[in-house]
């Protein structure tokens, strides 16, 4: 992990409540960044010391940019909204482990799950795997207006539902994925969302034996591994049958099977 600065490429909207910034960053791909990976991104801001972590949402290596899908939340997200074309940003990363890594080489199909702003990684997993795997991505929003990251995609390899039934099937994202189960079996599910989504994914996987990964999106302090305020309980060999793991410096991505959701 190191300290690398970051230009701003662009910034433009992407929902109604994310934009997307377009960051230029030659240190970041010294050491390599891949999908399920994490910057910590400071905000430009004094009073907001902290860096705030966000998930890689797109990676094109030629041009040395990342993408990156933000919710425009809190004070610190709204400060990175603010940002503007030729800016400078300054970026810990890339953190955190890939997806790739849950992938065994011999796996065929590989269905990717997003929830939210639990989209974003698993999009640019999609983009990244691809290549190498039958990948379908499965995505469930909230509304019309929250809907992003299925731009460029196969109609046959999307699988997009909403809560209110503004977009797609008024259905959680579950109900499209455990149809595809029964026709089309994965390997692997990747998944990242709210708790209660990647808890029903996880549920699912187990029911149909199929391995499965999620990245947890727990909040973060130091995102170094020293301050323990990312902590997630995992099943463990130890008298209370559970232990802690740090999300910034064990995960974010998990398998499903260890997760104490
Ligand atoms: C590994 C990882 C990847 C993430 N990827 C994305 C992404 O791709 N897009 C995106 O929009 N958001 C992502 N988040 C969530 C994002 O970090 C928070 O929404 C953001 O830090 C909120 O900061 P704020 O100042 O706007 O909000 P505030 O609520 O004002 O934040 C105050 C403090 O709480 C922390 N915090 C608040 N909510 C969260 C949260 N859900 N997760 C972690 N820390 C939180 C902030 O870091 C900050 O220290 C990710 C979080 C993690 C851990
Ligand atoms: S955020 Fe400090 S240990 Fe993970």
């Amino acid at each position: 992990m190191k300290e690398c600065l970051a230009r701003v490429v662009d910034n433009s909207p992407l929902c109604d409540t994310m934009f997307q910034l377009t960051l230029r960053c030659d240190g970041l791909f010294e050491d390599g960044a891949e999908a399920g990976q994490f910057v910590n991104i400071a905000v430009n801001n004094p009073s907001l010391p902290l860096r705030r972590p966000i998930s890689i949402y797109a990676i094109d290596r030629q041009k040395r940019e990342i993408r990156l899908a933000v919710q425009a939340k809190g004070e610190g997200t709204l400060a990175l909204l603010r940002s503007k074309k030729g800016d400078e940003l300054s970026l810990l990363g890339a953190l955190g482990n890939a997806f790739s890594w849950f992938v065994p080489n011999n796996a065929k199909r590989v269905f990717l799950v997003g929830g939210g702003v639990g989209v974003a990684p698993v999009r640019c997993a999609f983009d990244e795997l691809s290549a190498k795997y039958d990948c379908s991505l499965f995505a469930g929003y909230r509304n019309v207006g929250l809907v992003y990251g299925l731009d460029g995609i196969e109609k046959e390899r999307v699988f997009a539902v909403s809560d209110d039934g503004s977009f797609g099937e008024k259905a959680l994202v579950t109900k499209p994925l455990g149809e595809q189960i029964e026709k089309n079996k994965p390997d692997v599910i990747l998944a990242c969302g709210p708790a209660p989504m990647l808890r029903a994914v996880s549920d699912l996987s187990e029911k149909h034996g199929i391995a499965c990964a999620v990245s947890l999106e727990q909040r973060m302090g130091c995102g170094l591994g020293a301050c323990l305020v990312c902590s997630c309980k995992v099943k463990a060999k130890t008298p209370e049958g559970y232990a802690y793991r740090r999300v910034c410096a064990d995960g974010p991505i998990f398998d499903a099977r260890e997760v104490i959701f």
